[in-house]
């Protein structure tokens, strides 16, 4: 049976089996050594005159090796890596596949490479141990999170891709329809309005670690794709979501990255006045620190304003339409007077100036939502040919509810210490949205235009 090399050091003195990459070779006539990779770590392997194909083995040859784990003597211990005190003496060896050689190192951080040619070479790229770590602490990060919402009675549930345009905020993706020609699916900037008929269909506590889909133009910390840990909670008030979160944030910290230390729990407040006042932003970097790569200072910041002015001089909402203001402002919204005075329920938590999350406790009176759209100035006929269905739906006994979604990618390269989010996710498109392994965007054929009922106008490259 195949062990990890990471496990090689409890066989001290067996015989192991082991497979993955050739990372490094030196051949020195009568012994060749290879550095052997697998996703738990790197080990030196030593072949004697005995196993002669190994003069055959080149960079990243998937291979099969037996041996027996030895001590390496005292000289030649590498204490740079976790097996670097042991070696595996080659007895049998098995070329499972050759390979090209590498159009990129996969044996550097990679950092030094261009990112075109990284993602073209994703698949490689992500052969690099750096990336690995990143994809494995992901991983753990997602799982912690699954136990500790399963642990406190929420439940994972998906929610439809193939959604439906709405204003939400940011340019949608359209899916053009084949049996409903001249129709678009959209798919779903977040899972905003799933997660509040959630709770009006009384299951009380989701979450979804949620893909969203939002058409804006990428940045470090913007993907055309990325994903949400997103939940919500029926019969909650603000401190009831503010508090969850940020235990389930200490947690994480506490139990993937022990040795990251958190600056100031409970997390500090501030209110959005106070925080453009002293920091002119609204999601301040606290670190007292900025050096340290260990430091995390997270913050809330609350009382925001719930609509502002937009170019046009129309309001607009700040952050989600389906928010309640907070409570002393629910009549001056019903009456939609005094807006630029109506503060929203709104939380966002910041780590390090991003902001990692945001959400809010919701209007479960359709009256409020219908309130926030003609504040927008539309009329009641597109108001209710947008959102019927949540109006119709709020007003079927709707419970109070709350809830938030964090940019789990964004939180994901801060703990990792990585510059930008496209480190931590496994295919992410470059920071002009195109993927150059797949060439996606692509053209598409006339037949499959022809189907959906499409012409292209005009193609601009
Ligand atoms: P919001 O739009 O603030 O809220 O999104 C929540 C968090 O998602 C992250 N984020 C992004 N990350 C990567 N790429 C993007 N393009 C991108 N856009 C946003 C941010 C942000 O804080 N439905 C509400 C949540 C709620 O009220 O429950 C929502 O989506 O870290």
């Amino acid at each position: 049976m195949r062990i990890q090399i990471s496990d090689i050091i409890k066989n001290e003195g067996r015989e192991v089996e082991l497979a993955g990459w050739v990372h490094a070779r030196r051949d020195h006539g009568k012994l060749v050594f290879i550095d052997l990779r697998d996703r738990s770590g790197i080990v030196q392997v030593v072949f004697g005159p005995g196993v002669k194909e190994a003069s055959e083995l080149r960079l990243e040859y998937v291979i099969r090796v037996k041996g027996e784990v030895k001590k390496r003597p005292e000289n030649m211990i590498n204490d740079k890596i976790p097996t670097g005190r042991h070696e595996v003496s080659a007895k049998e060896l098995e070329i499972l596949n050759a390979s090209v050689a590498m159009p990129i190192s996969v044996d550097t951080d990679g950092y030094e490479i261009s990112e075109e040619t990284r993602l073209k070479y994703r698949y490689l790229d992500l052969r690099r141990e750096r990336l690995t770590k990143n994809i494995v602490s992901r991983h753990k990060i997602i799982k912690y999170i699954r136990d500790f919402m399963d642990e406190r009675g929420f439940l994972e549930i998906e929610t439809p891709n193939l959604s439906k345009s709405t204003p939400e905020g940011a340019r949608d993706y359209l899916v053009p329809s084949r049996l409903w020609q001249g129709k678009f699916y959209a798919l779903p900037q977040s899972p905003q309005q799933y997660k509040q008929l959630l709770m009006v269909a009384g299951l009380e506590k989701y979450f979804q670690i949620a893909r969203c889909f939002r058409d804006e133009d990428t940045r470090g910390d913007r993907q055309p794709e990325f994903t949400q840990l997103d939940m919500e909670m029926s019969f909650v008030e603000r401190e009831d979501v503010m508090k969850l979160n940020e235990e389930l944030l200490i947690n994480i910290v506490k139990s993937v990255y022990p040795e990251k230390k958190i600056q100031e729990i409970p997390f500090p407040r501030l209110s959005y006045k106070e925080a453009m006042e002293k920091y002119k932003t609204d999601r301040p970097d606290l670190r007292t620190d900025k050096n340290d790569p260990n430091l995390l200072a997270f913050c809330w910041v609350i009382d925001f304003p719930f609509f502002e002015k937009t170019d046009d001089d129309k309001w607009t909402f700040t952050h989600n339409p389906f928010s309640a203001p907070k409570p002393e402002f629910m009549d001056d919204l019903l009456a939609q007077k005094n807006i630029a005075e109506i503060l929203t329920t709104q939380y966002d938590v910041a780590l390090n100036g991003l902001e990692i999350g945001g959400g809010s406790i919701r209007n479960h009176n359709p009256e409020a939502l219908k309130s926030v759209f003609r504040v927008m100035g539309y009329e009641d006929q597109e108001i209710v040919g947008k959102f019927g269905h949540m109006l119709e739906a709020l007003g079927s006994g709707a419970p109070p509810h709350g809830g938030i979604a964090w940019g789990l990618d964004r939180f994901v390269s801060l703990l990792q210490n990585e510059p930008n989010i496209r480190e931590v996710i496994a295919f992410p498109k470059t920071g002009e949205g195109y993927d150059p392994m797949m060439g996606s965007p692509s053209e598409v054929g006339k037949k499959q235009l022809d189907e959906l009922g499409l012409e292209i106008k005009k193609s601009k490259k």
